[in-house]
């Protein structure tokens, strides 16, 4: 709900259970009062009346009494006069880097609209039904320059959620160079926070990491031209004290796959300012006269429930507002890759014998990885030469997926589109066509070169060469790779002044294609993937509603970057395949039931080479299948919960959407001697209703399960796993 108080010259944000409020001050200069849970009343400007006057300062406006510097400014732009860290900053043909930004007018507008070109969070309230989704646009305005400012809050009542971003629009005569804009901005008038991001590199995504803040800057931030492993479009600000359960968070995440900055400063007088969006180091956007530029959305999330809280808003609005519809709500079908079990090295028989053990386990997906096309028998080529390697395959691809068909299990391909090798024909014959700058030797990484998608030629190449293969029908799951980042940034097509504007449009270009291949093929089912977690994040998720979460598959390895990943990204966005041991990342050997139940949390497959299984193996695989397959509906659909996320032992739990099934996963890293007993408190039950722990004749209550936890076996096991089903039940 947006309420606006003309007197007051406040605009209240309300969601469900949080407020933001934000007010014009007479000055024009518009200040974030609150963000938090929610409050009630009309008059909140008290809140910068009584700030004590801050000396050395610049002064405002002549008025000595009034030094922006020290307010909670909602879009900082740089220079007249905070000179804290700006949201905005715009460079003008006369040299001056100084706007001067002051409110004009507001609208309320119902729903949310999509932003032109990017990805975005979705109204989707059911047909007919009133939306609880509004908009406020806030008009900014520097006349001498002729610049105006939209900023957008749009607000996900029943979703706890608010999405913020920017346009802007030139309407002066000349052209205006965008440095730095900003997707959202945010400052509060303490310091006393702590901050989580999530960092990591190939193979240990999603760490998480806590710092407490000093004054200073923090930044997190990829110049990759993509998300990265490194770390991921998230920041949150915490209470020093917050838990899983307890205290406030403040999230932000990105919208956005390209390059982006997230930072937070904490100033001389004791604030603090967190702000994301495009990366600003090597950007620059020329706007001509009468163009408009529009940022990115970042998604602003508060809970006063600790970090479980924050991660139930952020998945449910995820599943409900940004995944593809159409896929959010459907089984996530459990499949077999053969990436791990072969590499390069199949054949047809190699792959119908694999589909066989795949329909005999319970399968329902057989995906054929990387080598089917042009001549690829290793990294070294044919990226870009989407022609299938018939000879390899013994027949065309269309034949093979009528094998699969016949074996009851759908048929998935692997492709890496924006790419192209050295060694293939489309690089002999378009040489131009990738991202490299003059005078240098591009840089090669795993053997192939970036395809320059801010070409209009190059985007039409890729759609066609992609829709050709997808064409027929025979085709039902695409896992879309990106093996490597952009070096050597420089286009062919843009004037050398506007060189800094290649990786936001090379996002723009590949936005481009897949919202034209999505719209194409909506029965295909799109599975992200970069290196594993290398780009994964809600500008993906828009387009594709699972993504590869790593591509470390050590079951002890996955539980610290799925319990990371799991701070921002639903159970059903997260692919997670049982492999072979020794583990081939890391060499590890685990139990094949440990490595199930660690799947489990998210959309189960396999990646191993089932016809090296032994009976008993192929066995157990059928069962762990047959088991996920009458509880996935509580992953997919369910609320999340972590319940510990220690150095040795990891826990979580699901509940259904009804509330009435709950699955719990528990693993244990190394066994300790002479333990004392452990329970595990479960989260989120009703205290008064029964639940029946299933497989025994245990019936308690939920407060007794919540409070009195179920007995923990830990077993004197490395790597010991165990999984519980509850069940609602009638009272006793
Ligand atoms: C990337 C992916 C892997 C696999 C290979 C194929 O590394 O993350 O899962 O698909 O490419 O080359």
């Amino acid at each position: 709900m947006i309420e606006v108080l003309e007197r007051e010259r406040t605009f209240h944000l309300s969601t469900e259970h949080t407020s933001m409020i934000l007010h014009v001050m007479e000055s024009g200069h518009v200040v974030s009062l609150y963000w938090g849970g929610k409050v009630y009343g009309k008059e909140f400007s008290y809140i910068v009346d009584e700030l004590k006057k801050a000396s050395y300062l610049a002064w405002t406006d002549g008025n000595r009494n009034f030094r922006l510097e020290q307010y909670p400014v909602l879009y900082p732009v740089f220079g007249n006069p905070d000179l804290r860290s700006p949201a905005l900053h715009l460079r003008y043909e006369d040299g001056s880097r100084i706007t001067n930004l002051r409110y004009s007018s507001y609208r309320v507008l119902s729903g949310k609209q999509k932003i032109p070109g990017l990805p975005t969070v979705m109204d989707r309230s059911e047909d007919g039904k009133e939306s609880d989704e509004a908009t406020l646009e806030l008009v900014f305005a520097d006349r001498s320059r002729g610049i105006r400012l939209k900023l957008l809050f749009s607000v996900f009542g029943k979703h706890d959620a608010i999405t913020q971003s920017a346009v802007l629009i030139n309407d002066s005569k000349g052209s205006v160079w965008v440095e730095k804009v900003m997707s959202a901005c945010f400052s509060f008038l303490a310091d006393e926070f702590d901050c989580i991001t999530l960092t990591g590199a190939w193979a240990r995504e999603f760490r998480r990491t806590r710092q407490s803040l000093r004054q200073g800057k923090f930044l997190v931030d990829s110049r990759r031209g993509a998300s990265g492993h490194g770390q991921n479009p998230f920041l949150a600000l915490t209470d020093p004290g917050c838990t899983e359960d307890t205290g406030n968070v403040y999230g932000m995440n990105l919208v956005y796959s390209g390059s982006f900055e997230a930072s937070v400063e904490v100033d001389m007088q004791h604030n603090t300012r967190m702000m994301m969006g495009i990366q600003s180091f090597d950007f620059s956007w020329e706007l001509h006269s009468g163009e408009e530029f529009y940022t990115p959305e970042a998604v602003l999330v508060h809970s006063d429930r600790g970090l479980n809280g924050m991660s139930q808003i952020f998945h449910r609005l995820y599943r409900e507002r940004l995944m593809p519809p159409n896929w959010a709500e459907r089984p996530r079908p459990i499949a077999v890759n053969n990436w791990e079990a072969t590499y390069f090295d199949f054949d047809r028989k190699k792959l119908l014998d694999l589909a066989d053990e795949a329909a005999g386990i319970g399968a329902e997906l057989f995906v054929l990885d990387d080598g089917w096309f042009g001549h690829r028998n290793s990294d070294g080529s044919s990226l870009g030469d989407w022609k299938v390697n018939e000879e390899k395959l013994g027949g065309s691809l269309k034949n093979l997926g009528q094998e699969m068909k016949e074996r009851g299990l759908g048929f998935g391909i692997w492709m890496e589109p924006e790419m192209v090798s050295p060694d293939s024909d489309l690089f002999r014959a378009h040489p131009d066509w990738i991202i490299a700058a003059p005078l240098e030797e591009p840089q090669v990484a795993r053997n192939q070169y970036v395809l320059d998608l801010s070409r209009k030629c190059v985007r039409e190449f890729v759609i066609e060469a992609v829709a050709e293969i997808l064409e027929g029908g025979v085709i039902d799951y695409v896992k879309w790779d990106m093996n490597r980042n952009i070096t050597d940034a420089f286009s062919g097509e843009l004037f050398p002044g506007n060189q800094k504007e290649l990786m936001h449009r090379y996002m723009l270009g590949l936005y481009g294609i897949l919202e034209e291949l999505t719209e194409r093929f909506p029965e295909i089912l799109f599975e992200g993937c970069a290196g594993g977690g290398g780009r994964y994040d809600p500008g993906m998720l828009y387009y594709m509603p699972q993504i590869w979460v790593s591509d470390d598959t050590d079951a002890i390895e996955r539980l610290r970057i799925q319990d990371g990943a799991s701070l921002i990204y639903p159970s059903v966005s997260m692919s997670c395949h049982v492999s072979a041991v020794p583990n081939h990342q890391i060499g590890r050997i685990t139990p094949l039931k440990t490595r199930g139940i660690v799947a489990m949390q998210g959309v189960l497959g396999y990646e191993q080479d089932l016809t090296k299984c032994t009976e008993e193996g192929k066995k157990e695989l059928a069962e762990q299948i047959g088991y996920y397959k009458t509880v996935r509906h509580i992953m997919q659909e369910g609320t999340f919960y972590r319940l510990r996320a220690g150095e040795n032992d990891y826990a979580w739990m699901h509940i259904s959407r009804d509330g009435s099934e709950i699955l719990a996963g528990y693993v244990q890293v190394m066994a300790k001697p002479n333990t004392v007993p452990e329970r595990l408190q479960l989260k989120g039950l009703e205290e008064k209703a029964w639940y029946a722990l299933e497989g025994t004749d245990i019936v308690r209550t939920g407060s007794q399960w919540i409070h009195c936890g179920l007995e923990l076996d830990q077993s004197m096991e490395d790597y010991h796993a165990v999984q519980w089903g509850l069940r609602r039940v009638e009272m006793p």
